[in-house]
């Protein structure tokens, strides 16, 4: 009974979303959909914590578009050779290194905007 609720919700929710985005969904670039779909949900959820309006304040903003503009325009990223942003380099430091999945998934992000200049 209790994973039929479950189920009910999901799907219920599933259609919210499509009816939500009927007008903006197919007008996204290539690379504003690997970034809305793929990115920023991993790098709010893996580094957040640390990073948004912090010290080192990279994904700060307040929607999925702003926390964009300031990623792309911050230090941690090079849009004229992707592979070289700091954001993918860098280590273990108080926070943990991507894992070889995340990088590709920023990495593929970064090619898509390097690509759309
Ligand atoms: C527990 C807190 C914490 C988490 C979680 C965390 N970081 Fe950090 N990060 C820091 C601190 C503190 C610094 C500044 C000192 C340093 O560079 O080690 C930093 C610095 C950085 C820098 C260098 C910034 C600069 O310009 O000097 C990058 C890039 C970075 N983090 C990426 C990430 C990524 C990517 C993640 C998620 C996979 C992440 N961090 C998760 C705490 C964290």
């Amino acid at each position: 009974m209790r994973s039929m609720i479950v189920v009910t919700v999901l799907a219920l929710s599933s259609c919210t979303t499509i009816e939500s985005h009927p007008i903006d969904e197919p007008m996204l670039s290539p690379a504003e959909r690997a970034w809305q779909d793929n990115v920023f949900p991993m790098l709010v959820s893996t580094c957040g914590d640390c990073h948004r309006y912090n010290e080192v304040g990279f994904l700060d903003g307040d929607d999925v578009w702003s926390v964009r503009a300031t990623l792309v325009s911050s230090v941690e990223v090079n849009l004229d050779e992707p592979g070289q942003s700091r954001l993918l380099s860098h280590g273990p430091h108080a926070g943990p290194a991507m894992t070889p999945e995340q990088v590709a998934i920023v990495l593929d992000w970064l090619t898509a905007e390097h690509a759309e200049r």
